[in-house]
């Protein structure tokens, strides 16, 4: 079971600060790197997951997938919104426009995904897919954005 948690806010302002004026954060970044790539994987095994039992016509276990698809998805932008985006700017103050677009992204996504648990309790499978289908395709742009961004970062 995929678990992941929003990172607390004292823990999250100390953790940025520490991070930003340590030695080898750079070394850290490439950490933090490999556990954002992996988390994108395992949204996409998620997508996958909903997207299957919108197929089967498995309306129970679509909407039970779709809510730990959102689940995963709010911790993953918030891990990225509040601790990696940060140090990534204490690191590369030059990237920040660009990571200021990454994040009004993931309000964009957010409001999509409410949109989009209201298609799913509402029930129409063909609605949903193509919902799903539109998410998916914005999301991964980003992901790829965002995974560009990462190794640039990591190998400079
Ligand atoms: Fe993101
Ligand atoms: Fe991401």
């Amino acid at each position: 079971m995929l678990r992941w948690s929003r990172p607390s806010p004292s823990v999250r302002s100390e953790q940025v600060r520490t991070r930003v004026d340590q030695p080898g954060l750079r070394m850290r970044m490439a950490q933090e790197a490999r556990r954002i790539s992996s988390q994108h994987r395992q949204l996409d095994s998620l997508h996958a997951l909903v997207a299957g039992a919108l197929e089967r016509r498995a309306p129970a276990q679509a909407r039970a997938a779709f809510v730990r698809l959102r689940d995963a998805l709010d911790a993953h932008m918030a891990l990225e919104d509040e601790l990696h985006f940060p140090a990534l700017r204490g690191l590369r103050p030059d990237l920040d426009a660009e990571l200021a677009g990454l994040v009004r992204e993931h309000r964009r996504f957010r409001r999509s995904l409410d949109a989009l648990a209201e298609t799913f309790a509402d029930g129409n499978a063909a609605a949903c897919a193509r919902g799903l289908e539109s998410f998916v395709v914005a999301f991964g742009d980003h992901e790829r954005r965002e995974e560009r961004l990462l190794t640039a970062t990591a190998s400079a």
